[in-house]
């Protein structure tokens, strides 16, 4: 990965390689951790975090949804991922914030376990690759279902959960594919196992609702609401697994991986197999101009980076 030469720590900028953590970190045994996965873009206005407060609220609310209250306000974290990005010198990155129990007890009662929060910025391209915008990609459904409500807490970004994103993460990719797609425990059509995922059929736009166990994306949030201002129809409901073979496009979306189309699942391919029919074309236009600053009506969207000024 490109490195970037400095991390916020608890407060502070550390060096990059001095960022670390004693093994017996709670959050490294027992997967108590909060994180986010943000991105900043140049725009015309410069430099500017995409939905930053959304990011840092979900934060937030993912870390009290563990028992876990931050030693930071969500202002105090703005501030910090500011200097951070200012004092990399970045003009584009991703950024990941990240809370977790530290190191001092042991045991799985976490809430004697002191809070550390890391802020790590970074160039990263795109998630599944710079041509995965353009030619779309291969994906299978997993056979492995995403965590269910009734033992985890699905809308928690949780460090922990991530495992069941990583087991579907590599049987897909060991099966020669390039993203999986998981089922939730009842059996219908869920996410990606880092994206959410939308069919369009017949000129919907349908995909899952918060009931099917999805975490509820930012990039969700923000397509539903430009497809929406684009005189689209979207429809929120359960998807039967046949549904993602009968569409006419299917498509991804999430801060790192963006707008991905999807030109084939299980072998079956989409549509007329064209990579991105017009719909997810539109919307993948729309996005990356509101993700860049191009477009007027979702400048609100923007959090600009302030670098300060030199002194002189
Ligand atoms: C499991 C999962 N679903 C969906 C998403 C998309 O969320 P967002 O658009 O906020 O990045 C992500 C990425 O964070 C994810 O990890």
């Amino acid at each position: 990965m490109e490195q970037a030469d400095l991390i916020w720590h608890n407060g502070e900028l550390v060096a990059w390689e001095d960022a670390k953590v004693h093994v017996l970190t709670h959050g490294l045994h027992y997967g108590t951790g909060v994180f986010e996965g943000e991105r900043a873009y140049e725009t015309p206005q410069g430099t500017a975090i995409f939905r930053h407060h959304d990011h840092l609220a979900r934060l937030l609310k993912s870390a009290e949804l563990y028992y876990m209250p931050l030693p930071y306000t969500l202002e105090e974290l703005r501030a910090a991922t500011h200097e951070l990005i200012a004092a990399n010198g970045l003009t584009q990155c991703y950024i990941r914030p990240i809370a977790f129990r530290g190191y001092g007890q042991m045991g799985l009662y976490p809430l004697d376990c002191e809070v550390s929060v890391s802020i790590a910025a970074w160039p990263w391209g795109a998630y599944l690759g710079e041509e995965s915008k353009v030619e779309g990609i291969r994906a299978k459904v997993s056979s492995w279902r995403r965590i269910s409500a009734d033992s985890l807490i699905p809308q928690s970004k949780a460090s922990g959960q991530y495992l069941n994103s990583v087991l579907a993460k590599v049987e897909a990719s060991k099966a020669g594919y390039q993203e999986a797609i998981l089922l939730d425990s009842r059996g219908f059509v869920c996410e990606g196992s880092g994206e959410n995922i939308y069919v369009v059929r017949d000129g919907q736009i349908i995909t899952p609702p918060a009931t099917a166990s999805i975490l509820d994306g930012i990039s969700r949030q923000s397509i539903l609401t430009i497809a929406r201002d684009l005189g689209r129809e979207v429809v929120q409901r359960d998807l039967a697994r046949a549904e993602l073979y009968l569409a006419d496009e299917v498509f991804l979306s999430g801060t790192a991986a963006e707008l991905v189309p999807v030109r084939e699942i299980d072998d079956h391919i989409i549509g007329d197999g064209d990579a991105g029919g017009p719909v997810t074309r539109e919307l993948q236009r729309v996005y990356d101009d509101a993700l860049h600053g191009r477009d007027a009506r979702y400048t609100e969207w923007l959090d600009v980076v302030k670098v300060p000024s030199k002194a002189v």
